[in-house]
């Protein structure tokens, strides 16, 4: 814990001590509550959950697995009244089904884990004098599954590497999977990325086509890749049998949860690669700017800048126009520039420097597409756009994770969260932006950029890590005074304008659990860094959802270790006793009072 506890607007609350707990932690004076679990009604008329007696036509109706990306979309009319969007990443067969045999799950494990895939839609209800959420079990709820049709648009829709045996138009996808963090756009739909897909193909290492030898290798793509084993199954999932389908996910996609019979949206105009997810900003003048992160390392940070404006209104017609925004515009990756620098010895005043965003693919209103990329045809753009990157000398960063605007400022805000083979033999050395080898606990990017040009300034505001290593660096604050934060994954923003991390795998920084933190941008405490909560033992910390009556985090795989199973679990939260622990998303209020007063 910090050494004395500073408090600033909207972060005027004692800062919790490090702990390994099996349980959600939250500062004196704050009350919390599970607002759904794995397996809870979803739809109406779905059944309780059941862990002994699962099936996939229940799971298709409940809450799935692994709660990822949260946020909350008020309903009009209905005080106090959300809907909560909400990504299911992945599934471990391990944990979820007791006597799971890896490596050769059985028809029903692998239907559910589908169904345990994708988005949920739920409303929310708040209750008078606390920050408490009560699923309803109302009309827009939705599950969004592995198995849901999608329309694939853009540059890569309808091309030779998007059709497939089932799908010869290759504009019908059926499913989202791996979705790992999101956004809720200005016209009222949440936007998603397909991270880690690649886990879920697998039947064999060659490409059809010599010429997707480099486009594979880029992507990880191959037998040893999947952990699902769905190809047992589906044949869609077998590389062997149908090597197109991998080429249908990757997007950004974006949902209407105001209407639960519409048909999701996947953007190829924004590229495909391991995409954390996607944050918008609305410049001055209108126009709309999508920045998205490539999780992997040394992959790299993208923006779309689109020629279309928000229509007012929120009837259909202005829905339906407003879901094209993302299909027309000009998609952009950074490079950064800054001066030299020495492992770990960070410089008078922190890192900084400038950058540009170098064009790779304009996708147009009548839907066809011009490349910026010398050799590379504009639908390769679209599929292989990691290959684009590489082509144009992007700058390979550690693992950019969520990216998100800041609305008070319009600074953009980017999780690196780290990468353990930075310098390491045949890979990247160091950088400015990137400036540790072997980086552990990763650092925060702070760019202030000419949102629809091609040039931007930038600094680390954290380095992450102990705050006592010379390595550190917490925005120019006095490092005795801040809470130890490693491995920043999601971001968000609060009402007074500080950003708040959520964290992914601070056990390999500090014996010691995941958790969400507040930070200060501007004024005398810029760098301030509390610690608000901490998630259970195995969990890492995603949503979150800062708002002044209440906050939530999605509480990802509790109890998850590599030797934890359904038949010896290493945590019971958050049911207690001798059960099974289950994904959840949480609610922390504050017993009297807003957030951090
Ligand atoms: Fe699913 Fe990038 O964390
Ligand atoms: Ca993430
Ligand atoms: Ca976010
Ligand atoms: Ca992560």
């Amino acid at each position: 814990a910090p050494s004395e506890n500073v408090n600033a607007p909207g972060l005027n609350f004692n800062a919790i001590t490090p702990n390994k707990a099996d349980a959600v932690t939250v500062p004196e004076g704050y009350e919390q509550a599970v607002v759904i679990r794995w397996g809870d009604p979803v739809l109406p008329g779905a059944p309780q959950f059941d862990f002994d007696n699962q099936t996939p036509e229940a799971q298709a109706q409940q809450f799935g697995f692994n709660n990822d990306f949260t946020d909350l979309i008020a309903v009009e009319g209905k005080p106090d009244t959300f809907l909560m969007v909400c990504n299911q990443e992945y599934t471990t067969g391990t944990s979820m089904f007791k006597g799971y045999k890896e490596g050769d799950p059985t028809e029903n494990q692998v239907r559910i884990e589908m169904a345990a895939h994708g988005i949920s839609v739920v409303e929310v209800k708040g209750e008078p004098g606390s920050g408490k959420l009560t699923p309803v079990l109302g009309e827009y709820n939705r599950r969004i599954t592995a198995s849901t049709p999608f329309e694939l648009r853009g540059p890569a829709a309808g091309t030779f590497f998007t059709r497939t045996a089932a799908d010869p138009t290759g504009t019908r996808v059926l499913g989202t999977i791996a979705n790992c963090s999101g956004g809720i756009t200005p016209w009222g739909t949440m936007i998603s990325g397909e991270e880690n897909y690649t886990n879920y193909f697998s039947g064999t290492d060659t490409p059809p086509l010599d010429g997707l030898k480099e486009g594979w290798k880029r992507y990880g793509v191959g037998k040893d890749e999947d952990a699902h084993h769905w190809m047992k199954y589906e044949d869609r999932f077998d590389l062997s049998k149908e090597p197109n389908e991998i080429n249908r996910f990757g997007y950004l996609v974006e949902v209407n949860p105001h209407d639960p019979t519409s048909t999701p949206i996947k953007h190829s105009a924004l590229g495909r690669m391991k995409r954390e997810g996607g944050n918008i900003y609305v410049t001055p003048a209108g126009d709309v700017v999508t920045y998205c992160g490539d999780d992997s390392k040394f992959e790299y940070i993208y923006k779309f800048v689109s020629s279309r404006k928000v229509q007012p209104g929120k009837g259909a017609a202005a829905m339906e126009a407003n879901m094209r925004i993302l299909d027309e515009g000009t998609l952009y990756v950074a490079k950064f520039e800054g001066r030299k620098v020495e492992n770990g010895k960070v410089p008078d005043g922190g890192y900084q420097g400038t950058g540009k965003w170098i064009p790779l693919l304009t996708t147009k209103a009548d839907g066809s597409a011009e490349s910026h990329v010398d050799g590379m045809p504009a639908e390769n753009v679209a599929l292989w756009t990691r290959v684009a990157g590489d082509k144009v000398g992007a700058t390979k960063m550690d693992r950019p994770e969520d990216i998100e605007p800041n609305p008070r400022t319009g600074k953009i805000y980017c999780a690196l969260t780290n990468n353990s083979d930075r310098g390491a033999e045949g890979k990247a050395g160091i950088d400015t932006p990137n400036p540790r080898v072997k980086n552990k606990s990763g650092q925060l990017l702070e760019i202030t950029d000419d949102h629809t040009g091609t040039t931007f300034s930038w600094d680390l505001l954290l380095v992450c890590g102990d705050p006592a290593a010379a390595d550190t660096y917490y925005g120019g604050f006095d490092k005795s005074k801040v809470s130890r934060i490693s491995c920043p994954d999601n971001v968000t923003f609060d009402s007074h304008g500080n950003l708040w991390i959520s964290t992914d795998g601070t056990n390999a920084t500090f014996d010691s659990n995941d958790g969400l933190f507040g930070v200060v941008l501007e004024g005398k405490d810029r760098g301030l860094t509390k610690q608000f909560l901490t998630v259970p033992f195995g969990a890492e910390t995603c949503g979150p959802v800062v708002r002044d009556n209440r906050v939530l985090v999605a509480v990802q795989h509790p109890g998850e270790t590599d030797d934890a199973t359904a038949d010896k679990p290493t945590s019971h939260w958050p049911d207690g006793g001798g059960s099974q622990p289950r994904p959840s998303v949480v609610a922390v209020w504050k017993k009297s009072g807003a957030i951090g007063s």
